[in-house]
């Protein structure tokens, strides 16, 4: 029997820091400030280097993970982890994305990571492309809009595999893929100008990154056979506002253009009503013979997901409340109560999605994300009672349960976002925290560092001891 991974989950650019530390390059996030102009940038509309002149960026200092790895990894030790789910910035393997060798100061940063881990019995679980693309492939062929891409990516993974193979036995090729839906630029580093055929370009980097991950999918299966690689999805099913039919046909074309990416990565091949949707709309698209054969032959092994709310779609949006707090939008379901950042919050929804995933694919699950941004207040003796984030937690773990035991969904393992406080992705700021361990660092960039445990270590090191 294979043990369940009991993990927290973190991306590179979110909480390493050093970002130009021993050779690393600059990436698509460390141009994204904090601040008004954020949104803007990372949904494509407004190019990065448009941002204000004295505008600050979370990522270069983030919670420096990099100077601190050791002490966070006898945390999540001590809380009794038996997983981390971490993402390597390629540009400290690549710095520009175009040197024909690695940079070996980078490649021995996640070497001393991974051992560090295994030390502990904690399984490395790797993202290998989290919101991130080297600046250097920016500039030199438009990011994800080129095939040249994919050799690009090939590269970096390649390096990777043959790096840390028999150390990592679950990489996942790209985190969030359907985030290039909303966020292209955070997605895929792309910029889309106002005259641009904005589909296209997107649904164009959605396929190379496809067929990108289809093929490392082949090499990873070459190098090292006992690993695994993983599509992943920012999951949580869309519902219909009501039982009116157009409530109704709406939320299922949601989900179907959310579901796209699995369905390609899971299945090999693309939906019918993509493809009728491509033509009608008059997306021309770079496909060819070879790449569908690549799709088809090589879909990934596990489908591993974040689940922080379901979605709600209505046709008719008039005098009814839009959900603007998250990138998917839809509008605000009457019955669930939300976050402070206007997420909906809604733990029978994990259950639902679990069993929806597993319908379609019948491929085992990882769930690799799943928290609650809240604002935390530390006492004057240092302590943070987070009874809030222990009441989501321990509502998500909950269904989750029921959705393995009684629904007999096959999942591998349970990642929490975050195991530490970090720059929050979609806002920049330190104050939406997620984690289990408290940063002593504000939203302009102050504070020590220093680590805290909170309320919600305790509750989470109790609850996995039991299970
Ligand atoms: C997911 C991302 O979308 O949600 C993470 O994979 C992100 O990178 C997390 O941090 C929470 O979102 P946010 O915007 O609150 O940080």
């Amino acid at each position: 029997m294979t043990t369940f991974l009991w993990g927290g989950a973190t991306a590179a650019n979110q909480v390493e820091g050093a970002y130009l530390k021993d050779g690393r390059g600059l990436s698509n996030i460390d141009l994204l400030p904090h601040g008004k102009d954020r949104l803007a940038i990372a949904q494509g509309h407004l190019v990065y280097d448009k941002a204000e002149a004295d505008a600050f960026y979370p990522s270069h200092e983030a919670v420096d993970f990099y100077h601190h790895y050791k002490e966070d990894i006898a945390l999540m030790a001590e809380a009794g982890l038996n997983a981390y789910r971490f993402s390597i910035a390629w540009s400290r393997i690549f710095p520009t994305g175009l040197e024909t060798s690695p940079n070996e100061a980078g490649l021995q940063f996640y070497e001393r990571v991974i051992d560090e881990l295994l030390k502990n019995g904690i399984e490395p679980i790797v993202t290998i492309c989290h919101f991130d693309v080297p600046k250097g492939l920016m500039d030199a062929c438009g990011s994800w809009r080129s095939r040249e891409m994919i050799n690009h990516y090939e590269k970096y993974s390649v390096t990777l595999f043959e790096r840390f193979k028999g150390k990592v036995k679950y990489w996942i090729s790209f985190n969030e893929i359907n985030m290039i839906l909303h966020k292209p630029f955070t997605g895929a580093g792309i910029a889309i100008g106002p005259d641009e055929k904005r589909q296209e370009i997107i649904y164009q980097a959605a396929h190379y990154e496809m067929v990108a991950s289809a093929l490392v999918t082949k090499r990873l299966r070459e190098i090292d056979p006992a690993a695994q690689l993983g599509a992943m999805l920012a999951a949580g099913d869309y519902y219909p506002y009501s039982a009116n039919p157009e409530d109704v046909r709406l939320a299922q074309e949601n989900n179907q253009k959310n579901f796209f990416f699995l369905d390609v990565q899971g299945r090999g091949a693309y939906p019918l009503w993509a493809l009728r949707m491509f033509e009608r709309e008059g997306l021309s698209l770079d496909m060819t013979a070879s790449d569908l054969a690549t799709l088809a032959a090589y879909p990934c092994d596990f489908i591993s997901f974040s689940y922080y709310a379901s979605r709600t779609s209505k046709a008719d949006t008039r005098n009814i409340e839009l959900n603007t707090g998250n990138a998917a939008g839809g509008v605000v379901n009457p019955y669930l109560d939300q976050s402070e950042w206007g997420w909906m919050i809604d733990p029978l929804g994990l259950r639902i999605v679990m069993n929806t995933i597993w319908d379609r694919y019948q491929k085992p699950l990882l769930l690799v994300e799943n928290g609650l941004g809240a604002k935390d207040k530390v006492t004057t003796d240092g302590h943070i009672q987070d009874d809030y984030r222990i009441a989501y937690l321990e509502a998500h773990l909950k269904e989750m349960d029921i959705a393995m035991r009684e629904d007999g969904i096959p999942l591998l393992g349970f990642m929490m976002w975050s195991f530490i406080d970090l720059v929050s992705s979609s806002t920049g700021e330190m104050s939406k925290r997620y984690g289990l361990v408290y940063v002593d660092r504000d939203d302009t960039g102050k504070g020590s560092q220093k680590r805290l445990k909170k309320a919600s270590f305790n509750w989470f090191k109790e609850y996995i001891a039991t299970k």
